[in-house]
């Protein structure tokens, strides 16, 4: 009865815009038996079997797709019979430790090419498929160091070689696997035993994402991004970094930067600055115990800074730059699971419940009078590059300024009349700044 049933859903061949489908799933075959496939077959499901050597394939002259995942392979398929179709072969959890060159040579139409999870250390340089080859994932195998491919692999855009165990990195002119067209575009290194950041002469020049996830890099340099000038996404998290990048060349060439549960202690807006084109940048579970202050910064609108389950200081400092995030419009802080840590009345508790006023002031900031004076709109004055609400008057606006390094000067414009205690607007200008926009009716203070 079973034997019939899966009889019959082998049988069930599906129509679907031309492309024919063949099921011959979990049935527990050795190989692929010619009498349950038919030979208009464009994808072969055959994953969940128990063939542990496949020295032929019937002939199908249509077939493009050929699934054999799950299955206990030890070595290559011989699939000269689909050699002059087959586009997309998955050969993922099976045993696969050694790949017979004219066996993968042959296969001269490969596009997609799945090894995730087999043991394999090397893959032979083998030209048949290197025309067509634009993805290769070898994620859960045995490689122990970089692939060197003169011609194999010199179309790929995309290569996953995540969970293997490289240390090995060759640093100089090879691996040359992106061939003369530098194609790769996506590069999965992560949960290797990698050191340092890689630089490539050539591999790098096209990647625009490169995931380091998972290895024991423990810093990021400009020097290291001139290997990637076209790199916009870098994913290093769960690394080994203890300082918050600062990159002023490159880092406006990124996109998404995510350090996730490294060492990081510090992050302020002078690292954060250069990294003004990013969208998201994720420094969640670190070490930080302050959040930057943004009202400073000039980012892109939408810029979204993930510092999750952090243990803070919730002080007056904090008070700020949460002040900062209700007033850049655009700029998203996410404390998600972040705690403060101290003074001792707050510990614990989640920062976003804790009320503002009950974070605590102890750098003693206070707005000395003397220390600013009111000034004309300075000539050529920025364009605020940030605002804020005050509410206490010029003060609100003053202490916010006493606590960042680059302001020069603050400006000030009360709700009602000429009154410089009532509630309205802080304008936080520094040279850094663009824009040019003058006449706002702001008084102007600069300090002594
Ligand atoms: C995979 O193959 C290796 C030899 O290449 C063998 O030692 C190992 O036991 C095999 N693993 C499984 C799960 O069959
Ligand atoms: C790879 O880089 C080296 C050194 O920069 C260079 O001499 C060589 O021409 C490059 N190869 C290709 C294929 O671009
Ligand atoms: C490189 O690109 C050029 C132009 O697109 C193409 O003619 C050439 O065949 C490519 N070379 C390789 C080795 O892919
Ligand atoms: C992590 O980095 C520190 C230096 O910051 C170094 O001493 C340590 O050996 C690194 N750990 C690993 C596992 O590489
Ligand atoms: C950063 O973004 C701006 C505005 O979108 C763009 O003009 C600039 O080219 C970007 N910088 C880099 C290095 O990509
Ligand atoms: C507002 O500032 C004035 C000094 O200008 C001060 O006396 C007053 O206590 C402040 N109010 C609050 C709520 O901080």
């Amino acid at each position: 009865m079973a034997v019939m049933l899966f009889l019959l859903v082998a049988m069930i061949l599906v129509e679907n815009s031309h492309q024919e489908y063949v099921y011959i799933k979990g049935m527990s075959l050795t190989s692929i038996p010619e009498d349950l496939v038919s030979k208009k077959v464009t994808v072969l499901h055959a994953e969940n079997n128990d063939i542990v050597e496949l020295d032929s394939i019937p002939k199908l002259p249509t077939l493009k797709y050929l699934y054999l995942s799950r299955n206990k392979l030890y070595s290559f398929p011989n699939l000269e019979n689909v050699a002059e179709t087959l586009e997309y072969l998955y050969l993922e959890y099976n045993n696969i430790s050694y790949i017979n060159s004219d066996r993968l040579d042959m296969l001269a139409h490969l596009k997609y090419l799945y090894l995730t999870q087999n043991s394999i250390s090397s893959i032979p340089d083998v030209s048949g498929p290197s025309d067509t080859l634009t993805l290769l994932k070898l994620d859960y195998n045995a490689f122990t160091t970089f692939p060197r491919w003169e011609v194999f692999g010199k179309s790929l855009t995309y290569l996953n070689l995540i969970q293997n165990e490289i240390s090995e990195i060759p640093l100089d002119g090879v691996p040359d696997i992106i061939g003369p067209n530098g194609t790769l575009v996506t590069l999965y290194l992560g949960k290797n035993p990698i050191k340092e950041m890689p630089r490539w002469n050539n591999l790098s020049k096209s990647l625009v994402t490169l995931s380091l996830s998972g290895t024991t890099v423990s810093e990021l340099t400009d020097e290291d991004l001139d290997y990637f000038p076209a790199l916009k996404s870098l994913d290093l998290s769960t690394a080994n970094i203890s300082e918050f990048p600062y990159l002023p060349r490159h880092g406006p060439q990124l996109t998404t930067l995510n350090l996730y549960n490294n060492k990081i202690e510090r992050l302020t807006e002078v690292e954060l600055q250069p990294l003004q084109n990013l969208s998201t940048i994720t420094c969640s579970a670190n070490r930080l115990t302050s959040i930057p202050n943004l009202c400073f910064a000039n980012f892109k609108p939408n810029f979204n800074l993930v510092l999750k389950s952090s243990l803070l200081t919730c002080d007056t400092k904090m008070a700020l730059a949460l002040g900062a995030r209700a007033a850049v419009a655009g700029y998203q802080l996410d404390l998600t699971s972040s705690k403060c840590s101290q003074p001792a009345q707050l510990q614990n508790q989640y920062v976003e419940n804790v009320p503002i006023e009950q974070m605590e002031n102890p750098i003693g900031a206070k707005f000395i009078s003397r220390e600013y004076y009111p000034v004309e709109p300075p000539f050529n004055c920025y364009f605020p590059i940030a605002s804020m609400e005050a509410t206490n008057g010029s003060l609100t606006c003053a202490i916010t300024c006493s606590q960042a390094n680059s302001c020069l000067i603050f400006g000030y414009l009360p709700d009602v009349g000429d009154d410089l205690s009532s509630p309205g607007i802080c304008a936080i200008t520094s040279m850094s700044g663009i824009g040019l926009e003058t006449d706002l009716d702001f008084k102007w203070f600069a300090p002594m």
